[in-house]
């Protein structure tokens, strides 16, 4: 009697026991667009900046390019919970609150995003959601939030995987779609198990405005193409255009995340933002790339040198074929129809997405490219 009893309490608790499975919120099912403040201005993020932003983006084109969320990064918090245990907003940097500001946002046709962390603290020190999952969650939905970047600071040595499962089955709880982007910097490979928990999931250390920091980030996300799809993407951190690269660096950055099929956030000064940088940020023939609805992050065809073929099948047939010169001089770089994975065909058109320009070509694809340039193609059969 004893050990049916046992048995049966076993039973039940498997029965009831939540079961893994793929995250499927409904959100991402492209890469995220959007802009967040902390490359451009680290801990000084507020309201000001953020409602500036969102109007900036609502009448620059970006928004008609498809940037859609506005996320605050670390630093809005004030350094303790309320009696309840509640976050609380710095009303010197937010005066409206989170929720005001979400609405401005909102009025806008423009979604907001924020940010918390997977440990005690965050990054910078404010209270983390560790242990406060639920409640955490509760508030930002009530607020109106549509987003939230996780952190991974401070995180006791308890693995990632369960801290932020904790957190995806918190925002699942509010019943708001909040699209869950994971940021614990590649740790445990993350890949493996992103797209069950999270939209998208950092795979490396952080970014910063050098040609040599988007390189080695690049290196590192290239590899792990098959592990992207629609809904859930590997993200190279966000975009540092703007904020000091060459314009052909800016140039090759936004090529090579949109051949990623990674989430494009812009983190420069939106509401200043020179031409040229609002021109790349906002290139439709390469943002449709990026947002291609068959969801395949490209792969390396070829690399030598420092000179890399990458290749990115697209739901109408079409590869996007970049040509990415990593050196210090101008190379011609090239690679055939066949090598990206076009079926032979007598004739291809190629159409240089930056320029405009179109060509044909029975298979061989070649340009010169600047030194730490890329030339980007879009290739069709006949
Ligand atoms: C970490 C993240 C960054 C940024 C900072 C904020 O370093 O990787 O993207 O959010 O924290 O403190």
């Amino acid at each position: 009697m004893k050990r049916l009893s046992l048995f049966l309490a076993a039973a039940l608790v498997l029965a009831t026991a939540p079961t893994a499975q793929a995250l499927g919120n409904g959100l991402a099912t492209t890469p995220q667009m959007g802009f967040n403040d902390w490359n451009a201005y680290g801990c000084n993020v507020s309201e000001t900046l953020i409602k500036s932003t969102a109007q900036a983006m609502h009448g620059n084109g970006m928004q008609a390019a498809g940037y859609q969320y506005v996320n605050i990064d670390d630093c809005w918090l004030t350094h303790n919970r309320d009696r309840n245990g509640n976050l609380v907003p710095d009303r010197t940097k937010f005066p409206d609150g989170i929720a005001g500001t979400a609405s401005y946002v909102h009025s806008l046709g423009l979604k907001l995003g924020i940010y918390e962390d997977a440990g005690t603290a965050t990054c910078a020190g404010y209270p983390g959601s560790l242990g406060h999952e639920r409640q955490d969650a509760a508030l930002f939905a009530s607020w109106g939030v549509d987003y939230l970047k996780y952190d991974n600071c401070n995180n006791t040595g308890v693995s990632a995987r369960s801290r932020y499962t904790a957190m995806r089955d918190a925002l699942a709880a509010t019943g708001r779609p909040i699209l869950f982007s994971l940021c614990n910097w590649g740790q445990e490979n993350v890949w493996t198990w992103g797209a069950k928990v999270g939209n998208s999931w950092r795979t490396t250390g952080d970014i910063s405005p050098s040609f040599s920091s988007m390189l080695g980030i690049f290196h590192a996300n290239v590899r792990l193409n098959s592990y992207a799809g629609p809904g859930g993407w590997n993200d190279p951190d966000m975009l540092e255009i703007g904020n000091g690269m060459s314009a052909t660096e800016d140039r090759a950055e936004f090529s090579l995340w949109a051949e990623m099929a990674a989430p494009l956030i812009a983190g420069t000064n939106i509401a200043k933002a020179s031409s040229t940088t609002l021109s790349i940020l906002s290139d439709k023939a390469v943002v449709a790339v990026d947002q291609d609805s068959l969801g395949k992050q490209g792969r390396m065809v070829s690399s030598t040198g420092g000179h890399d073929v990458l290749a990115k099948p697209l739901a109408n047939g079409d590869v996007a074929v970049a040509l990415f010169n990593e050196t210090n001089s101008t190379a011609t770089i090239g690679t055939t129809a066949a090598a990206v994975g076009k079926a032979a065909a007598t004739r291809y058109g190629l159409a240089d997405l930056w320029s405009g320009a179109k060509s044909s070509t029975t298979g061989t694809i070649s340009a010169s490219v600047p030194a730490h340039g890329v030339v980007m193609y879009r290739l069709s059969a006949g």
